[in-house]
């Protein structure tokens, strides 16, 4: 069997008394989306924070397509092929939506020209290719969540993690993204999703990490954590009329 895309290693992360996340281990297989799911203040950004680099772990131990990453600088694990959104989106306001998408494939390119184009692309493949022109800050949120997305294809990642991509959203922009994550799943890309609404997970998730107060409580299928007990009366109970 070959190498998980990525692995966390009984992941530890401190804020002075506050343990943000506590000897959290899991492995991500190429190609799939694992869905992470958990109360408000689980620990699930700060997973994202560590794995990404923009925390060290406190303890533990984080390998991503066969190096050991944990203590590398966000910039340095972009450059190895990750990429992420934001839970709190923040576009570059000033720039159009075309050139936030630039700077993201600037990673590859010096030639602005190539770079306009695969911006081009990616802005056509979450949909946003009308927007171009327009400055980002002025975009509504639901567009603003698909530049999200297009900000980090263009960084050709292989591995994407989104922070709550459908938070805010209506209905139908939540399909949007749905479709939009199975679209890049089909590409071949890996995924990581922290996402509130149970549905939207259970669609589009291979697998799921359940954490709560910064401890992995469970682990499985949809079907095996949507039934598991412990799940239920920690989350899924405590959440139905908090859909946040
Ligand atoms: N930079 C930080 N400084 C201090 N405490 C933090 C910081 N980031 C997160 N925390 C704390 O860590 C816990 C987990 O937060 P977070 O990872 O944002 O949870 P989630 O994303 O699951 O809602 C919370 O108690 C939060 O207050
Ligand atoms: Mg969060």
């Amino acid at each position: 069997m070959s190498a998980p895309l990525l692995e966390v290693r009984k992941v530890s992360r401190f804020f002075g008394g506050v343990k943000a996340n506590l000897d959290v281990s899991f492995q991500v297989e190429t190609g799939m989306v694992l869905g992470l799911i958990g109360p408000n203040g689980a620990g699930k950004t700060t997973l994202f924070n560590c794995i990404t680099g923009f925390y060290p772990p406190s303890r533990g131990e984080i390998h991503f397509a066969g190096q050991r990453i944990d203590g590398k600088s966000p910039d340095q694990v972009c450059r190895l092929g990750m990429a992420r959104t934001w839970q709190k989106v923040r576009p570059l306001a000033k720039l159009s939506v075309l050139d936030n998408v630039v700077v993201g494939a600037l990673l590859h390119t010096i030639s602005v020209r190539q770079a306009r184009e695969a911006a081009r692309e990616h802005l056509r493949a979450v949909g946003l290719q009308a927007r171009a022109d327009v400055l980002a800050g002025g975009l509504p949120i639901g567009e603003r969540k698909k530049l999200e997305v297009a900000r980090v294809l263009a960084t050709r990642p292989r591995l994407i993690l989104l922070d709550e991509v459908m938070g805010g959203l209506n209905a139908r922009e939540s399909e949007d993204l749905i479709g939009l994550i199975l679209e890049i799943k089909k590409r071949g890309l890996t995924q990581i999703v922290i996402e509130h609404d149970m549905k939207a997970i259970v669609r589009i998730s291979d697998r799921i990490v359940v954490l709560n107060s910064g401890e992995k409580l469970a682990e499985g299928t949809p079907k095996e954590v949507t039934s598991n007990a412990a799940v239920i009366s920690a989350y899924l109970g405590a959440s139905e009329g908090a859909k946040a």
